[in-house]
């Protein structure tokens, strides 16, 4: 495997210049979800037989998975977006501390190994820095079916301490919606003994491919993306083929670009259901949109300022949050924006503020943002995984060039993210540091570049 490589490798990259004031036209192919991915590799932990997944974005956070995989004893083969893994027999020994700092989404494989092995030791997690993001709920939950958790020195012990090693079944109400926790508990669940019911449990789209893909193992899982699952846990799941959904988060990230940048853009494939609070506000600050086969096209007009009040799903995603606010920093008009999931998620205010944003932070968790004209190029640094790609957007609307620092977050979560934007239109050159100093330009710049003059349809 190669992913720690690949993460130190993209830790090399200096910056991302971005050529402002850019048109962009054409169509933008989604990739798998990298959220769903992520937890489907867990998944194929519970089971010997062999898993096979198509879609699978290739991107560092799934290096990462990969390596936690191996590390706790399955057999990975890979090839581009396909990844199959076999788990005939799972590793005791505690998972490295280096690749579940890296990730952490690593921390839902606490349930599928708890659940196959009965004990296991796991590090706390990393992950990007947006907020505390504890996993009391995680580790509450699993108490309740049965297994005796002890946090000491940042690792997770966890042992189920019955006869038979096996969790047991249980009613669990989680005081908010936690998308991570539900994951790890309908995983710890698929092979408990009886019946698991999890209230108020995340009702997010990664929920229910999850649930999907453990029902074609022969998991019995009912309510997945409704608030009340159940899970009513098997003896043994077995083998499985499986597609992972498009990215939500990936495809709502296309559609902004389109919106900030005044250019009518195709964005393919997408379920639409899952992005009807983005496509809601999108449709109420000037961007007309429509579903086309498995779709969707945008065309914006002049864009005004709307509010934005992220929610757990079906509400506005907290993941979309800053490239929105970007593209409200070019509005007519004043925005309130409040982010209601995790309590640091405003890092890219100064950021956007350095590029000539009027953006006013009351506290943590509200900003308000007055349109401007323009924006113009500097020097920003993406500080998470959304921010990063929040700041290439602005960088596509502003006056000049663009340095995005940072870029090691947003190749956690975007797979070819330059070589897609470029392809539609975008000027975009990766710079790196040390003994890789020379640029890299995207694969499809020299031959799909169209840069255009573009006056800002603002205020
Ligand atoms: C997942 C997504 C992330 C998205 C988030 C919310 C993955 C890999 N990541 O993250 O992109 O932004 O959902 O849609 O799927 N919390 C606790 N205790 C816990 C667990 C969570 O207090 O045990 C808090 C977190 O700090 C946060 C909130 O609950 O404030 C929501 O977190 P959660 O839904 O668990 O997000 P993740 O699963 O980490």
């Amino acid at each position: 495997m190669s992913g720690v490589f690949a993460i130190s490798e993209k830790i090399l990259t200096k910056h991302l210049e971005v050529g402002g004031q850019t048109l962009l036209a054409g169509e933008v192919k989604v990739s798998g979800a990298k959220n769903s991915a992520l937890v489907l590799l867990a998944a194929t932990l519970l089971t010997k037989e062999l898993v096979k997944i198509e879609n699978v974005p290739e991107l560092t956070d799934i290096d990462v998975m990969s390596e936690l995989l191996s590390a706790s004893g399955a057999k990975i083969f890979r090839e581009k977006n396909h990844i199959s893994v076999q788990t005939n027999q799972l590793s005791t020994k505690p998972l490295p501390d280096k690749l579940v700092h890296a990730l952490r989404a690593s921390f839902v494989c606490i349930g599928p190994l708890l659940a196959r092995n009965g004990e296991v030791k796991m590090p706390l997690p990393g992950g990007c820095q947006i907020g505390k993001r504890p996993v009391d709920l995680h580790v509450k939950a699993l108490s309740a079916l049965g297994a005796h958790v002890e946090v000491n020195n940042g690792i997770v012990h966890a042992k189920v301490i019955n006869k038979n090693r096996q969790l047991i079944g249980a009613n669990i109400k989680f005081n908010f919606q936690s998308v991570g926790a539900t994951e790890t508990i309908i995983m710890a669940a698929s092979l408990a003994k009886g019946e698991t019911i999890i209230k108020n449990a995340a009702q997010e789209p990664e929920i229910q491919d999850l649930a999907n893909m453990l029902n074609s193992m022969g998991a019995k899982i009912h309510g997945a993306g409704t608030s009340t699952i159940t899970i009513h846990g098997v003896s043994k799941l077995h083998g499985c083929e499986y597609s992972v959904i498009p990215d939500r988060i990936e495809a709502g990230t296309f559609l902004i670009a389109a919106a900030i940048t005044r250019s009518p853009l195709f964005i393919y494939p997408i379920i639409p259901n899952h992005l009807d609070a983005l496509i809601s506000k999108l449709n109420e600050c000037g961007c007309s949109t429509t579903i086309l086969n498995n779709g969707i096209k945008i065309i914006p007009s002049k864009i005004k300022s709307v509010n934005i009040s992220t929610s757990p799903f079906p509400g506005f995603p907290t993941d979309l949050q800053a490239p929105f606010m970007a593209l409200m920093s070019t509005a007519e008009g004043t925005s309130i924006f409040k982010e209601n999931i995790f309590e640091d998620r405003m890092k890219h205010v100064n950021e956007l503020k350095k590029m000539g944003a009027n953006i006013d932070l009351i506290d943590e968790k509200t900003a308000i943002v007055k349109g401007v004209n323009k924006l113009h190029g500097g020097t920003v640094l993406g500080s998470d995984l959304r921010s990063a790609a929040a700041m290439v957007l602005a960088g596509l609307f502003a006056e000049g060039t663009s340095h995005i620092e940072g870029l090691h977050h947003l190749d956690r979560g975007y797979e070819k993210f330059e070589d897609k934007l470029v392809s539609v239109g975008a000027r975009l050159t990766r710079y790196f540091s040390g003994r890789n100093a020379q640029p890299l330009k995207s694969q499809c710049q020299e031959t799909n570049s169209q840069s255009s003059p573009f006056e800002p349809e603002v205020a």
